[in-house]
């Protein structure tokens, strides 16, 4: 039996891959390439000594993805494939639409048919824009900040609103937090396209020389020390609560926060990085980002009552392994 990961050349889903590869889990991985290309799922057959199977396709494109689930005894499916940038999403609209909601649409459709047992959707704190109170559970309220937010919201609809996943299916929506760090010292990692948006893939730009210092988004939020806060998770961490989630096959949906549960700062991460990689990093302090909140972190109580999930990696953990493969990719 295989797993198909969609989207599973990227960030998370190469990772994902390297944790099936550790559980000797079949696999099949289905990306347009559009975000990423083969390098991280050639670096893993390289390390486990064994074949990744890959298709470049989109998900999209129904008839390929058909001879896909045809060809492999699929029976559980985890959908990372989706586009990701905030900003862009606000200038393209319509591309994050038809890419994000309509490629699930598809993809949804071929679940249902094929009678998929187990399925997994790549959701996002975004969706609860503003929090209303912190820790932030999973009853919160949603409200999409971004076309980005709102993708994700239409694209949890699609799923809580479809019987097949209600009754015939063990359905999970799992809501990420700001997923961090790096694989086995450094051997994968996420390899960011253009200029980082994001706070650690910038940070690693500064302190490898690329960009001279940190744009410090804002020191006058209410917080600790002023700047915002985030709940940063190791993406081994996170990868590891799909492969939980997958485990269980309880039918019906389940939607689960995967967050660490701790609220770091701007600040407090540049220390934590200076501290456990012995390396200074320059910053400035400059306006606040539009459209930041304040202050966002999970309430993760539910994932470690029903999968018994809990993080295993700490902050110095993320910047250690994040640094470990910065430093590989200059190689
Ligand atoms: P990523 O961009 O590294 O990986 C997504 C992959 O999907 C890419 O390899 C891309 O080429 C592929 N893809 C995009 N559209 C496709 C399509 N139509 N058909 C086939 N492949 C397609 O991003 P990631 O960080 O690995 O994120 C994976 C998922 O997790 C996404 O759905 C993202 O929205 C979600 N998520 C990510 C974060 C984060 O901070 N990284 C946070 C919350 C949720
Ligand atoms: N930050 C900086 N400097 C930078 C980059 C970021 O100070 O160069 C700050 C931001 O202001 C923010 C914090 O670092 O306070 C984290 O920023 P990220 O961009 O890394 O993460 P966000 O929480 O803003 O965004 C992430 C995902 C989005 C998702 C959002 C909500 O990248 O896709 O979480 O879940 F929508």
């Amino acid at each position: 039996m295989t797993t198909l990961l969609t989207g599973g050349a990227g960030f998370i889903g190469s990772h994902m891959s390297a944790l099936l590869l550790e559980y000797e889990h079949d696999f099949v991985v289905v990306d347009n390439l559009t975000n990423s290309d083969v390098s991280q799922l050639k670096k893993l057959e390289k390390f486990f000594k064994k074949k990744i199977p890959f298709h470049k396709i989109d998900i999209r494109d129904k008839s390929s993805m058909k001879t896909i689930f045809d060809r492999y005894e699929i029976d559980s499916v985890i959908h990372f494939a989706g586009l990701k940038a905030v900003n862009e999403s606000v200038n393209e609209p319509k591309l994050y639409h038809d890419n994000n909601v309509v490629g699930s649409e598809c993809l949804i459709e071929l679940v249902c048919k094929y009678n998929i047992k187990n399925f997994i959707f790549s959701s996002s704190a975004t969706v609860y824009g503003e929090p209303v109170y912190l820790p932030i559970d999973e009853d919160h309220p949603l409200k999409a900040m971004s076309p980005y937010g709102q993708n994700k919201i239409d694209i949890e609809k699609l799923i809580i609103d479809n019987p097949f996943f209600n009754t015939r299916c063990a359905t999970k929506i799992l809501r990420y937090f700001n997923p961090v760090g790096a694989y086995n010292n450094g051997l994968i990692g996420e390899i960011p396209r253009g200029i980082p948006n994001n706070l650690m893939p910038y940070l690693l730009g500064v302190v490898n020389g690329t960009y001279p210092y940190l744009q410090v988004f804002g020191d006058d939020y209410k917080t600790n020390d002023g700047t915002p806060i985030r709940d940063y998770i190791h993406v081994m961490d996170l990868v590891e609560a799909h492969l939980m989630a997958l485990q269980d096959n309880k039918l019906g949906i389940d939607i689960y926060n995967v967050g660490n549960g701790k609220g770091v700062s701007v600040m407090e991460m540049i220390k934590a990085f200076e501290k456990v990689n012995k390396i200074e990093v320059p910053y400035k302090i400059m306006p606040r980002r539009e459209g930041d909140v304040e202050s966002c972190y999970a309430n993760n109580k539910k994932i470690g009552e029903v999968l018994n999930w809990k993080a295993k990696h700490n902050i110095s953990d993320i910047c250690k392994d994040a640094y470990l493969f910065s430093q590989q990719l200059k190689k």
